[in-house]
């Protein structure tokens, strides 16, 4: 009884990570699995939260790697009421995007990685809710994966 017990309550713990869908109008491929708000605590229903006290926000996406990548470039954008505007990443982000990858250097296909995507949350960002858009390239401008996830920025959890 307690064994089946832990089975259930456990595994779906494991397992537990944020929902998100293909890119629209794309064909692009998906990521293995995003974990929005962080591994530990992922959020789990839409519209996911990030918050302006804490002043980012983390998101772990597991992918794996289609072909041989020796370099990457991510790009956020955020759509709302329909229009679609760039979202800025740390320029630190955009210099060294490798320093937040954890996985191997080069990436071979088949690798498994994972993209650390902070954004900073500034203390006027508007609290509306957007869809967040994320796409990975890669040294030849081709899509890595990309997905989209609805998020709302709050004051404070
Ligand atoms: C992900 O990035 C955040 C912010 O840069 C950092 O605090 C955290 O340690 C990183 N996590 C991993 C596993 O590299």
């Amino acid at each position: 009884m307690i064994k089946i017990f832990t089975i259930f309550v456990l595994i779906p713990a494991i397992f537990a990570a944020s929902p998100f869908r293909r890119c629209q109008l794309t064909n692009h491929p998906l990521p293995d699995a995003v974990f929005f708000g962080g591994r530990e605590n992922p959020c789990l229903q839409e519209p996911c939260p990030v918050f302006r006290s804490i002043g980012s926000g983390t998101t772990y996406i597991d992918f794996t790697v289609p072909r041989q990548v020796t370099n990457i470039r991510p790009h956020l954008r955020a759509r709302v009421i329909g229009i679609t505007v760039d979202h800025e990443l740390p320029p630190s982000m955009m210099e060294n995007p490798w320093n937040y990858l954890i996985g191997n250097n080069p990436l071979n296909a088949g690798d498994r990685a994972t993209f650390n995507l902070t954004v900073p949350v500034e203390p006027n960002t508007p609290l509306v809710t957007s869809v967040n858009i994320f796409t990975l390239f890669d040294q030849n401008n081709q899509v890595i994966f990309c997905y989209e996830i609805q998020s709302v920025v709050r004051g404070s959890p």
